[in-house]
């Protein structure tokens, strides 16, 4: 993959416009093509995202603008090329598949010819043929696996002989504009686009382990507004989906429940909140920020989870429905996997269990 990207000295630059958060990464393709060296990341807070859709050009510009510079600074090097993450619930995965009957210019010839690369490549061409939405895009086309007559879960079959090569693929689609958005951004910066990559297959690709991959897994990043959940099965991803919700949704209940500020409320979660009330105790209460000279209150953060249970329940049965659509529930051998910084709640990890039943 890091063949395809980067400028002629090997640099990559990598941008994730998030809802709470823009990052940027620099990084150097080692000598093995194969590896990378990071040299420098960037952070800017992010205004100009709600639940994955851009919704203020202006500031978006300065806040990548921003992150991009401090990655700069940091890696010594100047960038004019970017790969971007998107996220948004526009994002649909379909699975399709695409046939090519083999060795047919010539059936009587003894020897069979073995399948190349123009094969392969014109079984997922027709697995590409169906028909999307004027307004869509395909964004990613994700090989699961190959079946070579009767033969299936095939890897790679270059070089292989039969008489019809399948392939089934994993196709991720974006709406036009988010994506066309998006770039206009990055372009307006002065950048070139390289390439879009849906968020939630990002974080998996730099999260799970192949063997995690092979028998099953649910990725799930749990970001500001958003979860993008990116399902694995026999080694290919199965499905991928994005709820139009996140972890801000636990903050704003806070902030509404207690009737304090969002900011106050960002710290009362990170610090006293837990995802499970029952591993909360009753006795450990802590103030509530207030005005000077009003009463002083106080709450337990017991009482706290409780109300934060509630919503991270309602957020993870909307994740679980995504998950179910991969209809491979049954065969996540490796559950669930958590990522983003919704991940960082307290005891997520139990009560994910125990919704999801994985
Ligand atoms: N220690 C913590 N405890 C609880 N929640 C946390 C903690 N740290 C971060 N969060 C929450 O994680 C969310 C931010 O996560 P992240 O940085 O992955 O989002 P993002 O990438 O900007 O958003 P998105 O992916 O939805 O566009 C916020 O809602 C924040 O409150
Ligand atoms: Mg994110």
């Amino acid at each position: 993959m890091a063949m395809n990207f980067g400028n002629d000295n090997g640099i990559l630059a990598g941008i994730d416009v998030g809802t709470s958060k823009i990052c940027c990464s620099i990084a150097q393709v080692n000598e093995d093509q194969a590896t990378l060296k990071l040299l420098g990341i960037g952070l800017s807070e992010s205004t100009s995202m709600k639940n994955g859709t851009l919704i203020n050009r202006d500031t978006v510009l300065e806040e990548m603008e921003k992150a991009i510079s401090e990655a700069e600074t940091m890696a010594g090097v100047k960038v004019d090329q970017v790969c971007l993450g998107i996220s948004g619930d526009h994002i649909r995965g379909i699975n399709t598949q695409g046939a090519i009957p083999l060795n047919s210019i010539d059936p009587t010839r003894e020897q069979d010819r073995p399948i190349n690369q123009e094969d392969i490549d014109k079984a997922i061409e027709f697995a590409k043929a169906i028909q999307i939405p004027a307004e869509r895009d395909i964004l990613h086309i994700l090989p699961q696996e190959y079946i070579l007559d009767t033969l299936r879960g095939i890897e790679n079959p270059l070089g292989m002989t039969g008489r019809r090569l399948e392939a089934r693929v994993h196709l991720v689609t974006v709406a036009h504009s988010a994506a066309a958005n998006l770039t206009r951004c990055a372009e307006d910066l002065g950048l070139t686009v390289d390439g879009i990559v849906f968020q939630g297959l990002a974080s998996a690709l730099t999260t799970l382990t192949k063997d995690e991959k092979t028998l099953g897994v649910a990725l799930v990043d749990i970001g500001a507004g958003t979860c993008d959940v990116t399902v694995y099965a026999d080694g290919g991803v199965r499905h991928t989906g994005v709820v139009p919700y996140g972890a801000d949704l636990i903050t704003n209940d806070i902030a509404v429940m207690l009737q304090i500020g969002v900011g106050d409320a960002e710290n009362i979660k990170r610090k006293y909140a837990s995802a499970k009330a029952s591993m909360s105790s009753p006795k450990l209460t802590f103030d509530l920020p207030g005005d000077p000279g009003s009463i002083p209150r106080s709450i337990s953060e017991h009482e706290l989870s409780r109300y934060v249970q509630a919503r991270v329940e309602e957020l993870l049965h909307m994740v679980f429905r995504e998950i179910q659509r991969a209809d491979k529930a049954e065969k996540l051998t490796y559950g669930v996997v958590l990522t983003g910084g919704g991940a960082n709640l307290k005891n997520i990890a139990p009560l994910t269990e125990e919704v999801l039943g994985m």
